[in-house]
């Protein structure tokens, strides 16, 4: 188990985080609702579904449980898909020795964590700060379908 990495940048060919099935693009955040290199990604996996949240304080309700429960380590059964339109934040993966890889993420930045893949997402240390984040799954209903790993 242990403490995280430092955190990383995620570069756009990273070898290790290919090994784990993670993707990831660097994108323009400024021209999400019309980016035809963002349509192209979409289009080829099928990346349908949509919605955006907006993690700070004033606007996500039940802010500090919301911000605890993505801090929980969990799994899906779909891939996760993570854009980020504004602001800045962690993702944690599970490396193949179990060790937690933070992954730095700013605007414009999107991930994509396979299904089965532990991992968490918190708010760095700019509390506050508005990650405002784009959210696609496959499913409209992604499903957790672990809150916890056994020990
Ligand atoms: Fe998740």
């Amino acid at each position: 188990n242990g403490p995280p990495s430092q955190p990383r940048r995620p570069p756009k060919n990273s070898k290790q985080l290919r090994r784990l099935g993670v993707l990831y693009w660097k994108l323009d955040a400024d021209k999400y609702e019309n980016d035809p290199e963002l349509e192209k990604i979409r289009r080829e996996r099928n990346y349908s579904w949509m919605d955006i949240i907006t993690i700070t304080r004033d606007k996500l309700p039940n802010y500090e449980e919301k911000i605890k429960m993505f801090y929980e380590e969990h799994l899906h059964l779909d891939d996760e898909i993570r854009y980020i339109l504004d602001g800045s934040g962690y993702f944690d993966v599970r490396d193949a020795e179990d060790k937690w890889i933070r992954i730095a993420m700013e605007k414009g930045d999107m991930i994509t964590l396979p299904a089965g893949i532990y991992h968490r997402f918190t708010v760095d240390e700019k509390v506050g700060a508005p990650a405002r984040l784009q959210v696609w799954t496959p499913d409209a209903a992604p499903a957790v379908v672990s809150a916890t790993r056994a020990a």
